[in-house]
């Protein structure tokens, strides 16, 4: 799933039999898309092999403060790799090495990385049944909660030592799924439905010819994922454009006309709870279609355009408690026209671009824009990605939501 995407973990491996599903463990951390850094104990390096979980990482293994194997030994830096992680994960923790992480004890560099981390910190632990019952265990347990830490809890079954019950380290698989659910549980826009519009859209002439625009989709596309990153479920309508989504909670839905735009998304307006209409729709289109191609003639050639329906304006009108947001482009009275187009479309928020600006514009990958809110409020912003640019639109509407 997507919510590993991109993360950075470190995982912590310490000397339990369970260090040889690791390398299972690395193999499918990968395979979410996550950048994974092993760090282990110096026993755990008898249970499985630092180049298996280099290999499987595609980075080096960490486990001393030093490369003591290396002649220019090198400072292996436990806070810069603590930092680096978006989530680290003690997987198999074994008792031993819980009870330092809740004392406090640092005798090596596992426990410097756990004790300089400033992330979500998850344990799988891994050990004989009477030991997991022990009550020094128990107490580990309840510290480690006490410092926010979260336990992925050990599955029942046969043990190492033969004896049968509670301790053996959760599956790879569940240690995945544990993590999905519980990061997924965290994200703001979980629950929440987003309509998104992008790109452009082509009014035909005749069979070979329309009339288009520029927009190439980019800010719409990086809405739509970002607000999918926080957790909503995300229909994207978008006119033809070059851009694929690789998100799965983004449903992309492909048009090509304002005509076609429109009944998308009136169709999916209801049962929305947000939406933000992001496309350059094409404000006018020709009044008739010619259906066979229009021949080259002596003189000029007039085509009789007549308007579109507004999409944005018309859901202004239907608006039955969603949060509505406009795109703004202008050249001239920026501010001016944005709230005006604000207040007349009945919206909750507008985006407003200055063609004026550099950095902003149809096919740049970057954008400067200005939000308003339907109270008033100016916030400008620098030139930024629009990557960047999606998620401060988001953190307004998230304010809003939550206002
Ligand atoms: N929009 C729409 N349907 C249209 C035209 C525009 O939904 N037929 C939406 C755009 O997606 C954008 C907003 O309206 O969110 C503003 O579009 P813009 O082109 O800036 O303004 P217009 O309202 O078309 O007015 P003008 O052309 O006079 O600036």
């Amino acid at each position: 799933m997507y919510v590993l995407s991109g993360k950075n973990i470190v995982l912590g491996v310490t000397a339990g039999i369970a260090a040889y599903k690791s390398a299972f463990l690395v193999r499918l951390l990968v395979k979410s898309g996550a950048n994974v850094k092993v760090v282990m104990t110096p026993s755990a390096k008898e249970f499985v092999t630092p180049l298996t979980l280099s290999t499987l990482s595609k980075n080096e293994v960490f486990s001393s403060f030093t490369n003591e194997e290396d002649e220019n030994a090198q400072w292996n830096n436990h806070v810069e790799l603590a930092l680096w992680a978006n989530l680290f994960i003690v997987a198999p923790a074994t008792a031993n090495t819980l009870s330092k992480m809740a004392a406090g004890t640092c005798d090596n560099l596992l426990l410097a990385v756990y004790l300089s981390a400033k992330c979500q910190v998850y344990y799988a632990p891994a050990m004989d049944l009477d030991m997991y019952k022990h009550p020094s265990t128990k107490e580990t347990f309840k510290k480690l909660e006490s410092f926010g830490n979260i336990q992925i809890p050990a599955a029942h079954g046969e043990l190492a030592s033969g004896l049968v019950g509670q301790g053996r380290m959760a599956e790879p698989e569940e240690i995945i799924s544990f993590l999905e659910k519980n990061l997924l549980k965290k994200l703001p826009l979980r629950g929440k439905r987003f309509l998104v519009t992008a790109g452009p859209t082509y009014e035909a002439i005749d069979p070979v010819r329309f009339i288009g625009n520029h927009s190439s989709g980019k800010m719409g596309f990086a809405i739509a994922e970002a607000a999918a990153d926080l957790g909503a479920e995300v229909t994207l309508i978008s006119g033809p454009v070059s851009l694929s989504v690789e998100h799965s909670m983004v449903e992309l839905i492909s048009v090509t006309s304002a005509k076609e735009m429109y009944e998308a998304t009136h169709h999916r307006f209801d049962d929305c709870d947000v939406a933000i209409l992001s496309a350059a729709v094409a404000d006018y289109r020709p009044a008739e279609i010619s259906s066979e191609k229009i021949k080259k003639k002596e003189g000029t050639l007039v085509l009789n355009l007549e308007k579109t329906q507004d999409i944005l304006a018309s859901l202004g009108e239907a608006k039955k408690g969603q949060l509505l947001v406009g795109f703004a482009l202008e050249t001239q009275n920026e501010l001016d026209n944005a709230k005006t187009k604000l207040k007349k479309k009945n919206l909750d928020l507008i985006v407003l671009n200055s063609l004026r600006d550099k950095g902003a514009g149809f096919k740049t990958d970057t954008n400067k824009v200005t939000l308003i809110t339907k109270d008033n409020k100016v916030i400008p912003f620098p030139v930024k990605t629009k990557k960047e640019v999606a998620t401060d639109i988001l953190k307004q509407i998230l304010d809003q939501i939550h206002a």
